[in-house]
């Protein structure tokens, strides 16, 4: 794809997300992050449990302020929430009173207001019946299982026809045998709507399988892109073909490998013990302690060092 409009569909630039901590000072969880996206591109976004993968992805859909920096999406900066950009969280959150019908119903209402029922009716019941629940369409929330319910909400953000689709964890409740399904679900979506897409997963098999490219995320405070890792499997794609691709357990390592590179720097680096004032005057005993200990701490340190080092090499922004 050469269009240069295209190749940069999303654009976050130099992204800046500063929370207050309990003192009051701003803590910038999120340093510098800068990230393009195709149109149509699946990307996945995989770091450690806080690192701040939900704020990056609240702030493309709006929905959270950014400190500083830009986000551009279609060619135009944006400023708020808006229908172009769906979002579906771990739990579909649907309101209780309300069919699966009337939930996608409620969406589709506000943003379609000039379209007649019928064609309201019919953009409904399609986009129920591609997330599988043409006979489920009429239920409550209640008389539908945590899989289906997910479902629900997949359809409510499709049904808008956005222009980028925002998944966070969206199958992190789910059983694997629904994971599985589900996965299937959107696949096949992704594949029919072309829909750009923002994947937040800690699996990695599911990054692998679902995403054009993987975005990897350090540690927070300070989080940026540590490194993009592309997967050029063919779509449509078939689990099976996939996990026996000679490739696939490469691209599994490399995101392994950049994980547990993470988590040896997550600071549960064991600080240096100062040394006493008076220490080495006492007993000889003691002496040979304090020197074992001095003799072994550095050692570790200077391992963790080793990792900073590489870590930084690996850097793409
Ligand atoms: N409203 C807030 N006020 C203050 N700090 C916040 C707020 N929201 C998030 N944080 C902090 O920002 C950091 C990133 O949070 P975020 O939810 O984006 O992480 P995450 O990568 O999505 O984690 P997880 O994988 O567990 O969902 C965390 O340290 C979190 O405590
Ligand atoms: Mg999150």
């Amino acid at each position: 794809m050469s269009n240069p409009a295209e190749e940069r569909y999303v654009e976050m630039s130099n992204l800046i997300k500063a929370y207050p901590n309990p003192y009051g000072d701003d803590i910038k969880v999120i340093d510098g992050f800068n990230l393009k996206i195709r149109k149509g591109e699946v990307v996945g976004v995989i770091g450690h449990s806080g690192c701040g993968k939900s704020t990056v992805l609240t702030m493309l859909a709006g929905l959270n302020p950014i400190t500083s920096g830009g986000i551009i999406v279609d060619g135009r900066e944006i400023s708020g929430p808006g229908p172009d950009r769906a979002v579906v969280f771990q739990s579909p959150c649907l309101l209780p009173w309300m069919t699966a019908y009337g939930n996608v119903k409620l969406g589709v209402d506000r943003v379609y207001p000039h379209a007649t029922p019928q064609m309201r009716h019919d953009l409904i019941a399609y986009y129920l019946g591609i997330v599988g629940l043409s006979d489920a369409m009429h239920r409550y929330p209640r008389e539908l299982s945590g899989g289906m319910q997910q479902r629900v909400g997949i359809a409510r953000a499709i049904a808008l026809q956005p222009k980028v689709l925002l998944l966070d964890e969206p199958f992190g409740r789910l059983d694997s045998l629904t994971r599985m399904e589900l996965q299937d679900v959107i696949l096949e979506i992704l594949d029919r709507e072309k829909l750009t897409t923002v994947l937040i997963t800690h699996d990695v098999d599911e990054a692998i399988y679902m995403c054009d490219r993987v975005c990897m995320m350090t540690n927070g405070p300070g989080a940026k892109v540590g490194n993009l890792m592309t997967i050029p499997f063919e779509r449509p794609r078939h689990r099976a073909e996939i996990l026996e691709h000679p490739d696939y357990y490469n691209y599994r390592g490399e995101l392994i490998c950049f994980l547990e590179e993470q988590e040896e720097l997550k600071g549960d680096r064991p600080a240096k013990p100062e040394p006493k004032d008076g220490v080495g005057e006492d007993t000889h005993t003691d002496l040979v302690a304090q020197e074992d200990t001095s003799t072994e701490i550095p050692v570790l340190n200077d391992e963790l060092e080793s990792h900073v080092t590489d870590t930084e090499m690996v850097k793409v922004n």
